[in-house]
């Protein structure tokens, strides 16, 4: 069985500093690992030999749009993954589930594997709506992806109300919800998907969260830019 996949979201959580000392502390990572840096540092995290993933892409190949990054330029600078749907981007960026489809196909187009995050919000999930919002988000998000594309995208469950909290639901619950994401894509569209659970993972929690059998890694903001945190998760994860 493969290991269980780590995507480290760095977010805009490193300065320069912070930045290198990550790359002299941590030389090399396993293949099951996903570095997914802030896009300025991008040329130092390349000329290691990382996973690469972008935080967020623009879906058009190239033109007049000033701020933006394309998939395609991407690829060419050796990045293999790009991150869609991040609630941090559905909350401040609002962006909709319409154009999170729409860069999850520009990334596929281009060569691409995606990370799409999907999760529920605190009141969604108090109010008994988890699956029923994540039902949506996944009809959207992965409308006209075709069948010979399904190795390339994992689908990153992060309930809203666990990122960077330190709240985490329970295993059962993780377990369950994750089994319905498979379900759902899996009769909505005949697609057979990864998924791995996001919010609060630490080297605190993941040794207990690893024993859950249907997730097929994790997604780790905070965590992620300590060189310590990673290599403890990473030791747990490879063992
Ligand atoms: P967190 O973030 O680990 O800090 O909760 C996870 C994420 O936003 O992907």
């Amino acid at each position: 069985m493969e290991n269980k996949k780590i995507i480290l979201n760095m977010k805009m959580y490193m300065d320069i500093t912070d930045v290198f000392n990550f790359l002299n502390d941590i030389n090399t990572l396993p293949n099951n690992v996903i570095v997914c840096p802030e896009m300025i540092y991008l040329p130092y995290f390349a000329n290691k030999n990382y996973n690469l993933a972008l935080q967020n892409i623009y879906p058009t190949n190239e033109g007049a749009f000033t701020g933006e990054v394309s998939a395609q330029h991407a690829f060419k600078m050796g990045v293999n993954y790009v991150v869609v749907g991040h609630s941090e981007r559905r909350k401040y960026f609002n962006e909709s589930d319409e154009q999170i489809n729409e860069k999850l196909l520009s990334a596929l187009n281009n060569k691409l594997k995606v990370i799409l995050c999907i999760g529920e919000s605190l009141e969604d999930y108090e109010l008994g709506k988890t699956i029923e919002v994540l039902k949506k988000q996944i009809e959207i998000c992965l409308k006209n992806v075709e069948q010979k594309q399904e190795y390339k995208i994992t689908v990153a469950y992060e309930p809203v109300w666990a990122i960077g909290t330190g709240k985490v639901p329970t295993n059962e619950e993780i377990d369950d919800t994750v089994k319905k994401i498979k379900e759902i894509i899996l009769d909505l569209y005949n697609l057979k998907l990864e998924v791995v659970y996001g919010g609060s993972v630490s080297s605190k929690n993941i040794e207990t969260l690893n024993t859950i059998e249907s997730i097929d890694g994790f997604m780790v903001g905070g965590a992620s830019t300590n060189p310590d945190e990673v290599k403890k998760m990473i030791k747990v994860v490879n063992n």
